[in-house]
């Protein structure tokens, strides 16, 4: 183990499928108790890159070292007990287990003692606003509701690195503060380290310390949220070439834009 190590060291991770590369020689680190952004245009390899961190694919290439070990190519259910864990994009909740229950499931990672794991849960329950539905199966929850279960589920577990694959997206922009509120607590009270993926970007660029970008599988950005924005490549990745050129004209000119 080095010291030099951060808490999360993504380096040099290459996935592929078959002739597509979905990440491309991916390097960047999480500091303990920061919280990052990871963004990107739809099919930048953002989703796949959350599954090489946890052992749900095998890198093609690359090593991915966390809270001091190597863990790349390790199986998920151990990637998750060492603390690594993500909520899912698309939410597959068990549909007839109660949404307790479903928490539960979360809690059972590490705590075997049923009473226990329930009190777990109802904590995050509690947390995560969803105390009134505690008792409905799963199934019957509308979109909202299934993607805060997610959230409680991966809480519920007692995660050191809380990895949210678009967590927020689907939400009512009431929602979307309330669930940004919770981020930022879980952060600074409860001392998660937190890497997010989110197109929602009123929500990832106030939260976030550092901010990487992926395009097409690459790595074209990476630094404070205030700086990237302005990065003429992630310009050109969100809004196209022609865009990224005449925005940097119109900044070039102190962005009078009525001319
Ligand atoms: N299991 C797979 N087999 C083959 N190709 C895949 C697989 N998973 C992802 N891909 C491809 O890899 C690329 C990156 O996909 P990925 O889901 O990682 O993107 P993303 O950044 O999460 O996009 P989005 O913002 O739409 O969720 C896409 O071209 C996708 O079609
Ligand atoms: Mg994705």
């Amino acid at each position: 183990m080095s010291a030099a190590l951060a808490f999360l060291e993504v380096q040099n991770v290459t996935m592929k499928f078959g002739s597509l590369t979905a990440n491309s020689d991916v390097s960047f680190s999480v500091e303990k108790g920061s919280i990052i952004g990871l963004i990107g245009p739809n099919g930048a390899g953002k989703t796949t890159l959350f599954n090489c961190i946890t052992g749900h694919y095998v890198p093609s290439a690359g090593k991915i070292f966390f809270d001091g070990k190597d863990i790349s190519g390790l199986p998920p259910y151990v990637i998750a007990r060492s603390g690594a864990v993500r909520t899912f994009q698309i939410v597959r909740p068990f549909k007839e287990m109660t949404v307790l229950e479903n928490v539960m499931v979360g809690a059972f990672l590490r705590e075997t003692n049923v009473k226990k794991a329930r009190d777990i849960a109802e904590r995050c329950l509690d947390l995560c606003h969803l105390n009134e539905v505690r008792d409905k199966p799963a199934g019957d929850l509308p979109i909202g509701n299934k993607k805060r279960l997610e959230l409680a589920r991966v809480l519920a577990t007692g995660p050191k690195l809380l990895m949210l694959d678009e967590a927020i997206a689907g939400l009512t922009s009431t929602e979307v503060n309330e669930a940004v509120d919770l981020i930022r607590r879980l952060n600074r009270q409860e001392g998660m380290t937190i890497l997010m993926v989110e197109h929602i970007m009123e929500a990832v660029l106030p939260l976030s310390d550092k901010v990487v970008v992926l395009d097409g599988g690459v790595k074209i950005a990476e630094g404070p949220p205030d700086k990237v924005i302005y990065d003429e490549k992630v310009i050109e990745a969100y809004f196209g070439l022609k865009f990224s050129q005449k925005l940097m004209q119109l900044q070039a000119r102190g962005l009078k834009n009525d001319e």
